[in-house]
Formats: structure tokens, sequence, C-alpha cells
């Protein structure tokens, strides 16, 4: 089984469940989150960011899904996240991956159509698909940081017309998630009332979501017991998520989950096992906890379970 494109994934999923998209950096995570989706029989995209790229390299990270995929037999799609510009984009095209992000939204509306129509033209050429975003997610992407104030909700009559121009595949929309652990002061809040106008105007296409990770306390409390400092953080409710997976949200993007778990994972081992200096013995509970949360993902906010 080769890597796939997210189409067919999107198209059985679409207005049921929605499929999960993991951020990988190493093999670990990698091998954590394939043995969950394995186990649920669980479509599933694992997305690569810049960052990613810089860190493991273009080439590890493809041998590593590739490696994953023959030993799974799992129909992967790997996605480019958040690609800046059209040189990345046409590096990952180039490179095997089998979907990449254009993310314009920092640019004006004229401005994210013309970049994101050059990389579809090239992407679709070549077989693979593309997600675009249009509206701005607050929070931290690499090293970017978007504040609250230069965030924007998508507009609905400009996404019918964004996907309508471009031929994009996907489309990424801003209703009130952000990235990283620290996404409401307060109370969660979703604007699912634009979600709705924009899937009306754009019946049975897909959405994007992202900045999804729930932060969930328990995970919070462990890294902090163990002595992380990570204060005020919160994300966005589960059943916020599984709503919006009913409603046209055929992908929901998880990194900042999967760095909670691993790292309060690794925390707890190194402080039980202060004498211990193998990374394997660090690194194997903390495969385990990526697993676990992913399986949780499936469950509990995906709803993907037995959908291969
Ligand atoms: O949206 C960003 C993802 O969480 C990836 O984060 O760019 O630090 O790898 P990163
Ligand atoms: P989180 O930071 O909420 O996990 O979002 C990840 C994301 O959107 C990757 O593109
Ligand atoms: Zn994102």
């Amino acid at each position: 089984m080769p890597l796939v494109t997210s189409a067919e994934m999107f198209r059985k999923a679409y207005g049921k469940y929605a499929v999960g998209a993991f951020n990988v950096n190493n093999m670990e995570i990698i091998q954590g989150i394939v043995a969950a989706a394995r186990e649920e029989n669980a479509p599933l995209i694992l997305q690569v960011s810049a960052g990613a790229r810089k860190y493991a390299s273009h080439i590890y990270l493809m041998k590593l899904v590739e490696a994953a995929v023959e030993d799974t037999g799992l129909p992967i799609c790997l996605h480019l996240d958040h690609g800046e510009d059209f040189e990345i984009c046409m590096a990952c095209v180039d490179g095997g991956f089998t979907s990449v992000m254009i993310d314009g939204s920092k640019y004006p509306f004229e401005e994210n159509i013309a970049l994101t129509r050059q990389v579809v033209e090239y992407a679709h050429d070549r077989g693979v698909v593309v997600e675009a975003e249009l509206g701005r997610l607050a929070g931290v992407e690499d090293a970017i940081n978007v504040s609250a104030a230069d965030s924007s909700y998508t507009d609905p009559e400009q996404a019918a017309e964004f996907v309508q121009r471009t031929g994009c595949d996907s489309l990424a929309v801003a209703i009130g998630t952000s990235h990283g652990a620290y996404k409401f002061k307060g109370e969660a809040n979703l604007d699912f009332k634009r979600l709705e106008t924009i899937t009306f105007l754009l019946p049975g296409y897909p959405l994007v979501l992202h900045g999804a990770s729930t932060v969930l306390p328990e995970f919070v409390a462990k890294c902090n017991h163990y002595g992380g400092e990570i204060k005020d953080a919160m994300g966005v409710p589960e059943e916020m998520l599984r709503r919006a997976g009913t409603m046209g949200v055929c992908k929901i993007n998880i990194d900042t989950d999967l760095r909670l778990a691993m790292t309060a994972s690794i925390r707890e081992y190194l402080a039980l096992h202060p004498a211990d200096f193998d990374p394997r013995q660090y690194l194997r509970p903390a495969r385990e906890a990526i697993k676990n949360m992913v399986q949780h993902k499936i469950r509990n906010v995906l709803n993907s379970s037995n959908q291969l």
C-alpha cells in the first residue's frame, strides 16, 4: 500500500466523523501514532511542519513514514503542515508527500488566492492535494506568534469565493481555535454559527480545524507535578470538537496534546528513575503515551474507529 491522498478519506468522513492529522517529528512519535491507528482501524494523516522538516530533515521523516506504511499496510496520507511559500510546497510535492498545505492566511485575500492557485496547479499536475487557509488563527506556529489582535475569523462569503477561484481541495477555517496550549482565557468559545454558514455555502466541501488540541488537564498536571511550569493552559473541549466533526470539518489537527503526553511521560520517568540514562528507557513509555493519546482522540474526539 503506497501513501495516499486525503481525497477519499474526506469523502467518506464528511458530516460523520473527522480524520485525525497528527504532527510528527521523530520515530517514536510516528510509531506511537501509527500503532494507535492500526489498533483502531482508523484513517490517518501524518503531518510535517517546516520546523519538523528542519529538525529531522525531509528524507528521514519520509523514510520513517514509508516504513510505517510498509510495516502496517495502513493507507497513510503524508501532509505538509503550514507551508509558507511555493518553494516548500514544491519541495514536498517533489519529495513524495501526498498532500500539502499552503498557508497564505497572513496575506491579503487576492495575494492568498494567487499563491494558493499557483500551488494547486503545481500539486494537482502531480497528483497531490492542497489544503489552504483563510482567516487567521492566534497562537504559536514555528517561529511565528500571532497575537489575538492580529487573528481574524473566516468570512463565509470569502471562503466560498476562495475555494471556487483557487481549486484547493480543503480549507482551514478560523472559528476561534488557536495553536498551542493557551487557547482561551476564561471560557472556551467556538463560532459554530459561522461554521454552519461556511458549510451551507460550501456544501460537501471538506473543512479543516487547526489548533484543535484539548490540552487535557491531567497531562498538564503531570508535567507540573514533575517539575514543569505550565500555567493557565486551556484547550478546545472535546464535545466542541465532536460537534465540528459532524459539521463539515473532516480534518482535525493535533500537535500540542502529543507534546504534552510525551513530555509528561518523560518527566515522570526521569523523576522516578534519576540514575537511568538510557534513552530507550524513557522513550519507550513516551511512545506508549503518544499511542494512548491518539487512541483516545480516535475514540472520543474524531469518532473515526473502524472507518478503513
Ligand atoms: O501548527 C503548528 C504545529 O503545532 C507545528 O508546530 O511548527 O513547532 O513544528 P511546529
Ligand atoms: P494544536 O496546537 O492545538 O495541537 O494545533 C496543531 C495544529 O493546528 C497543527 O497545524
Ligand atoms: Zn495549524
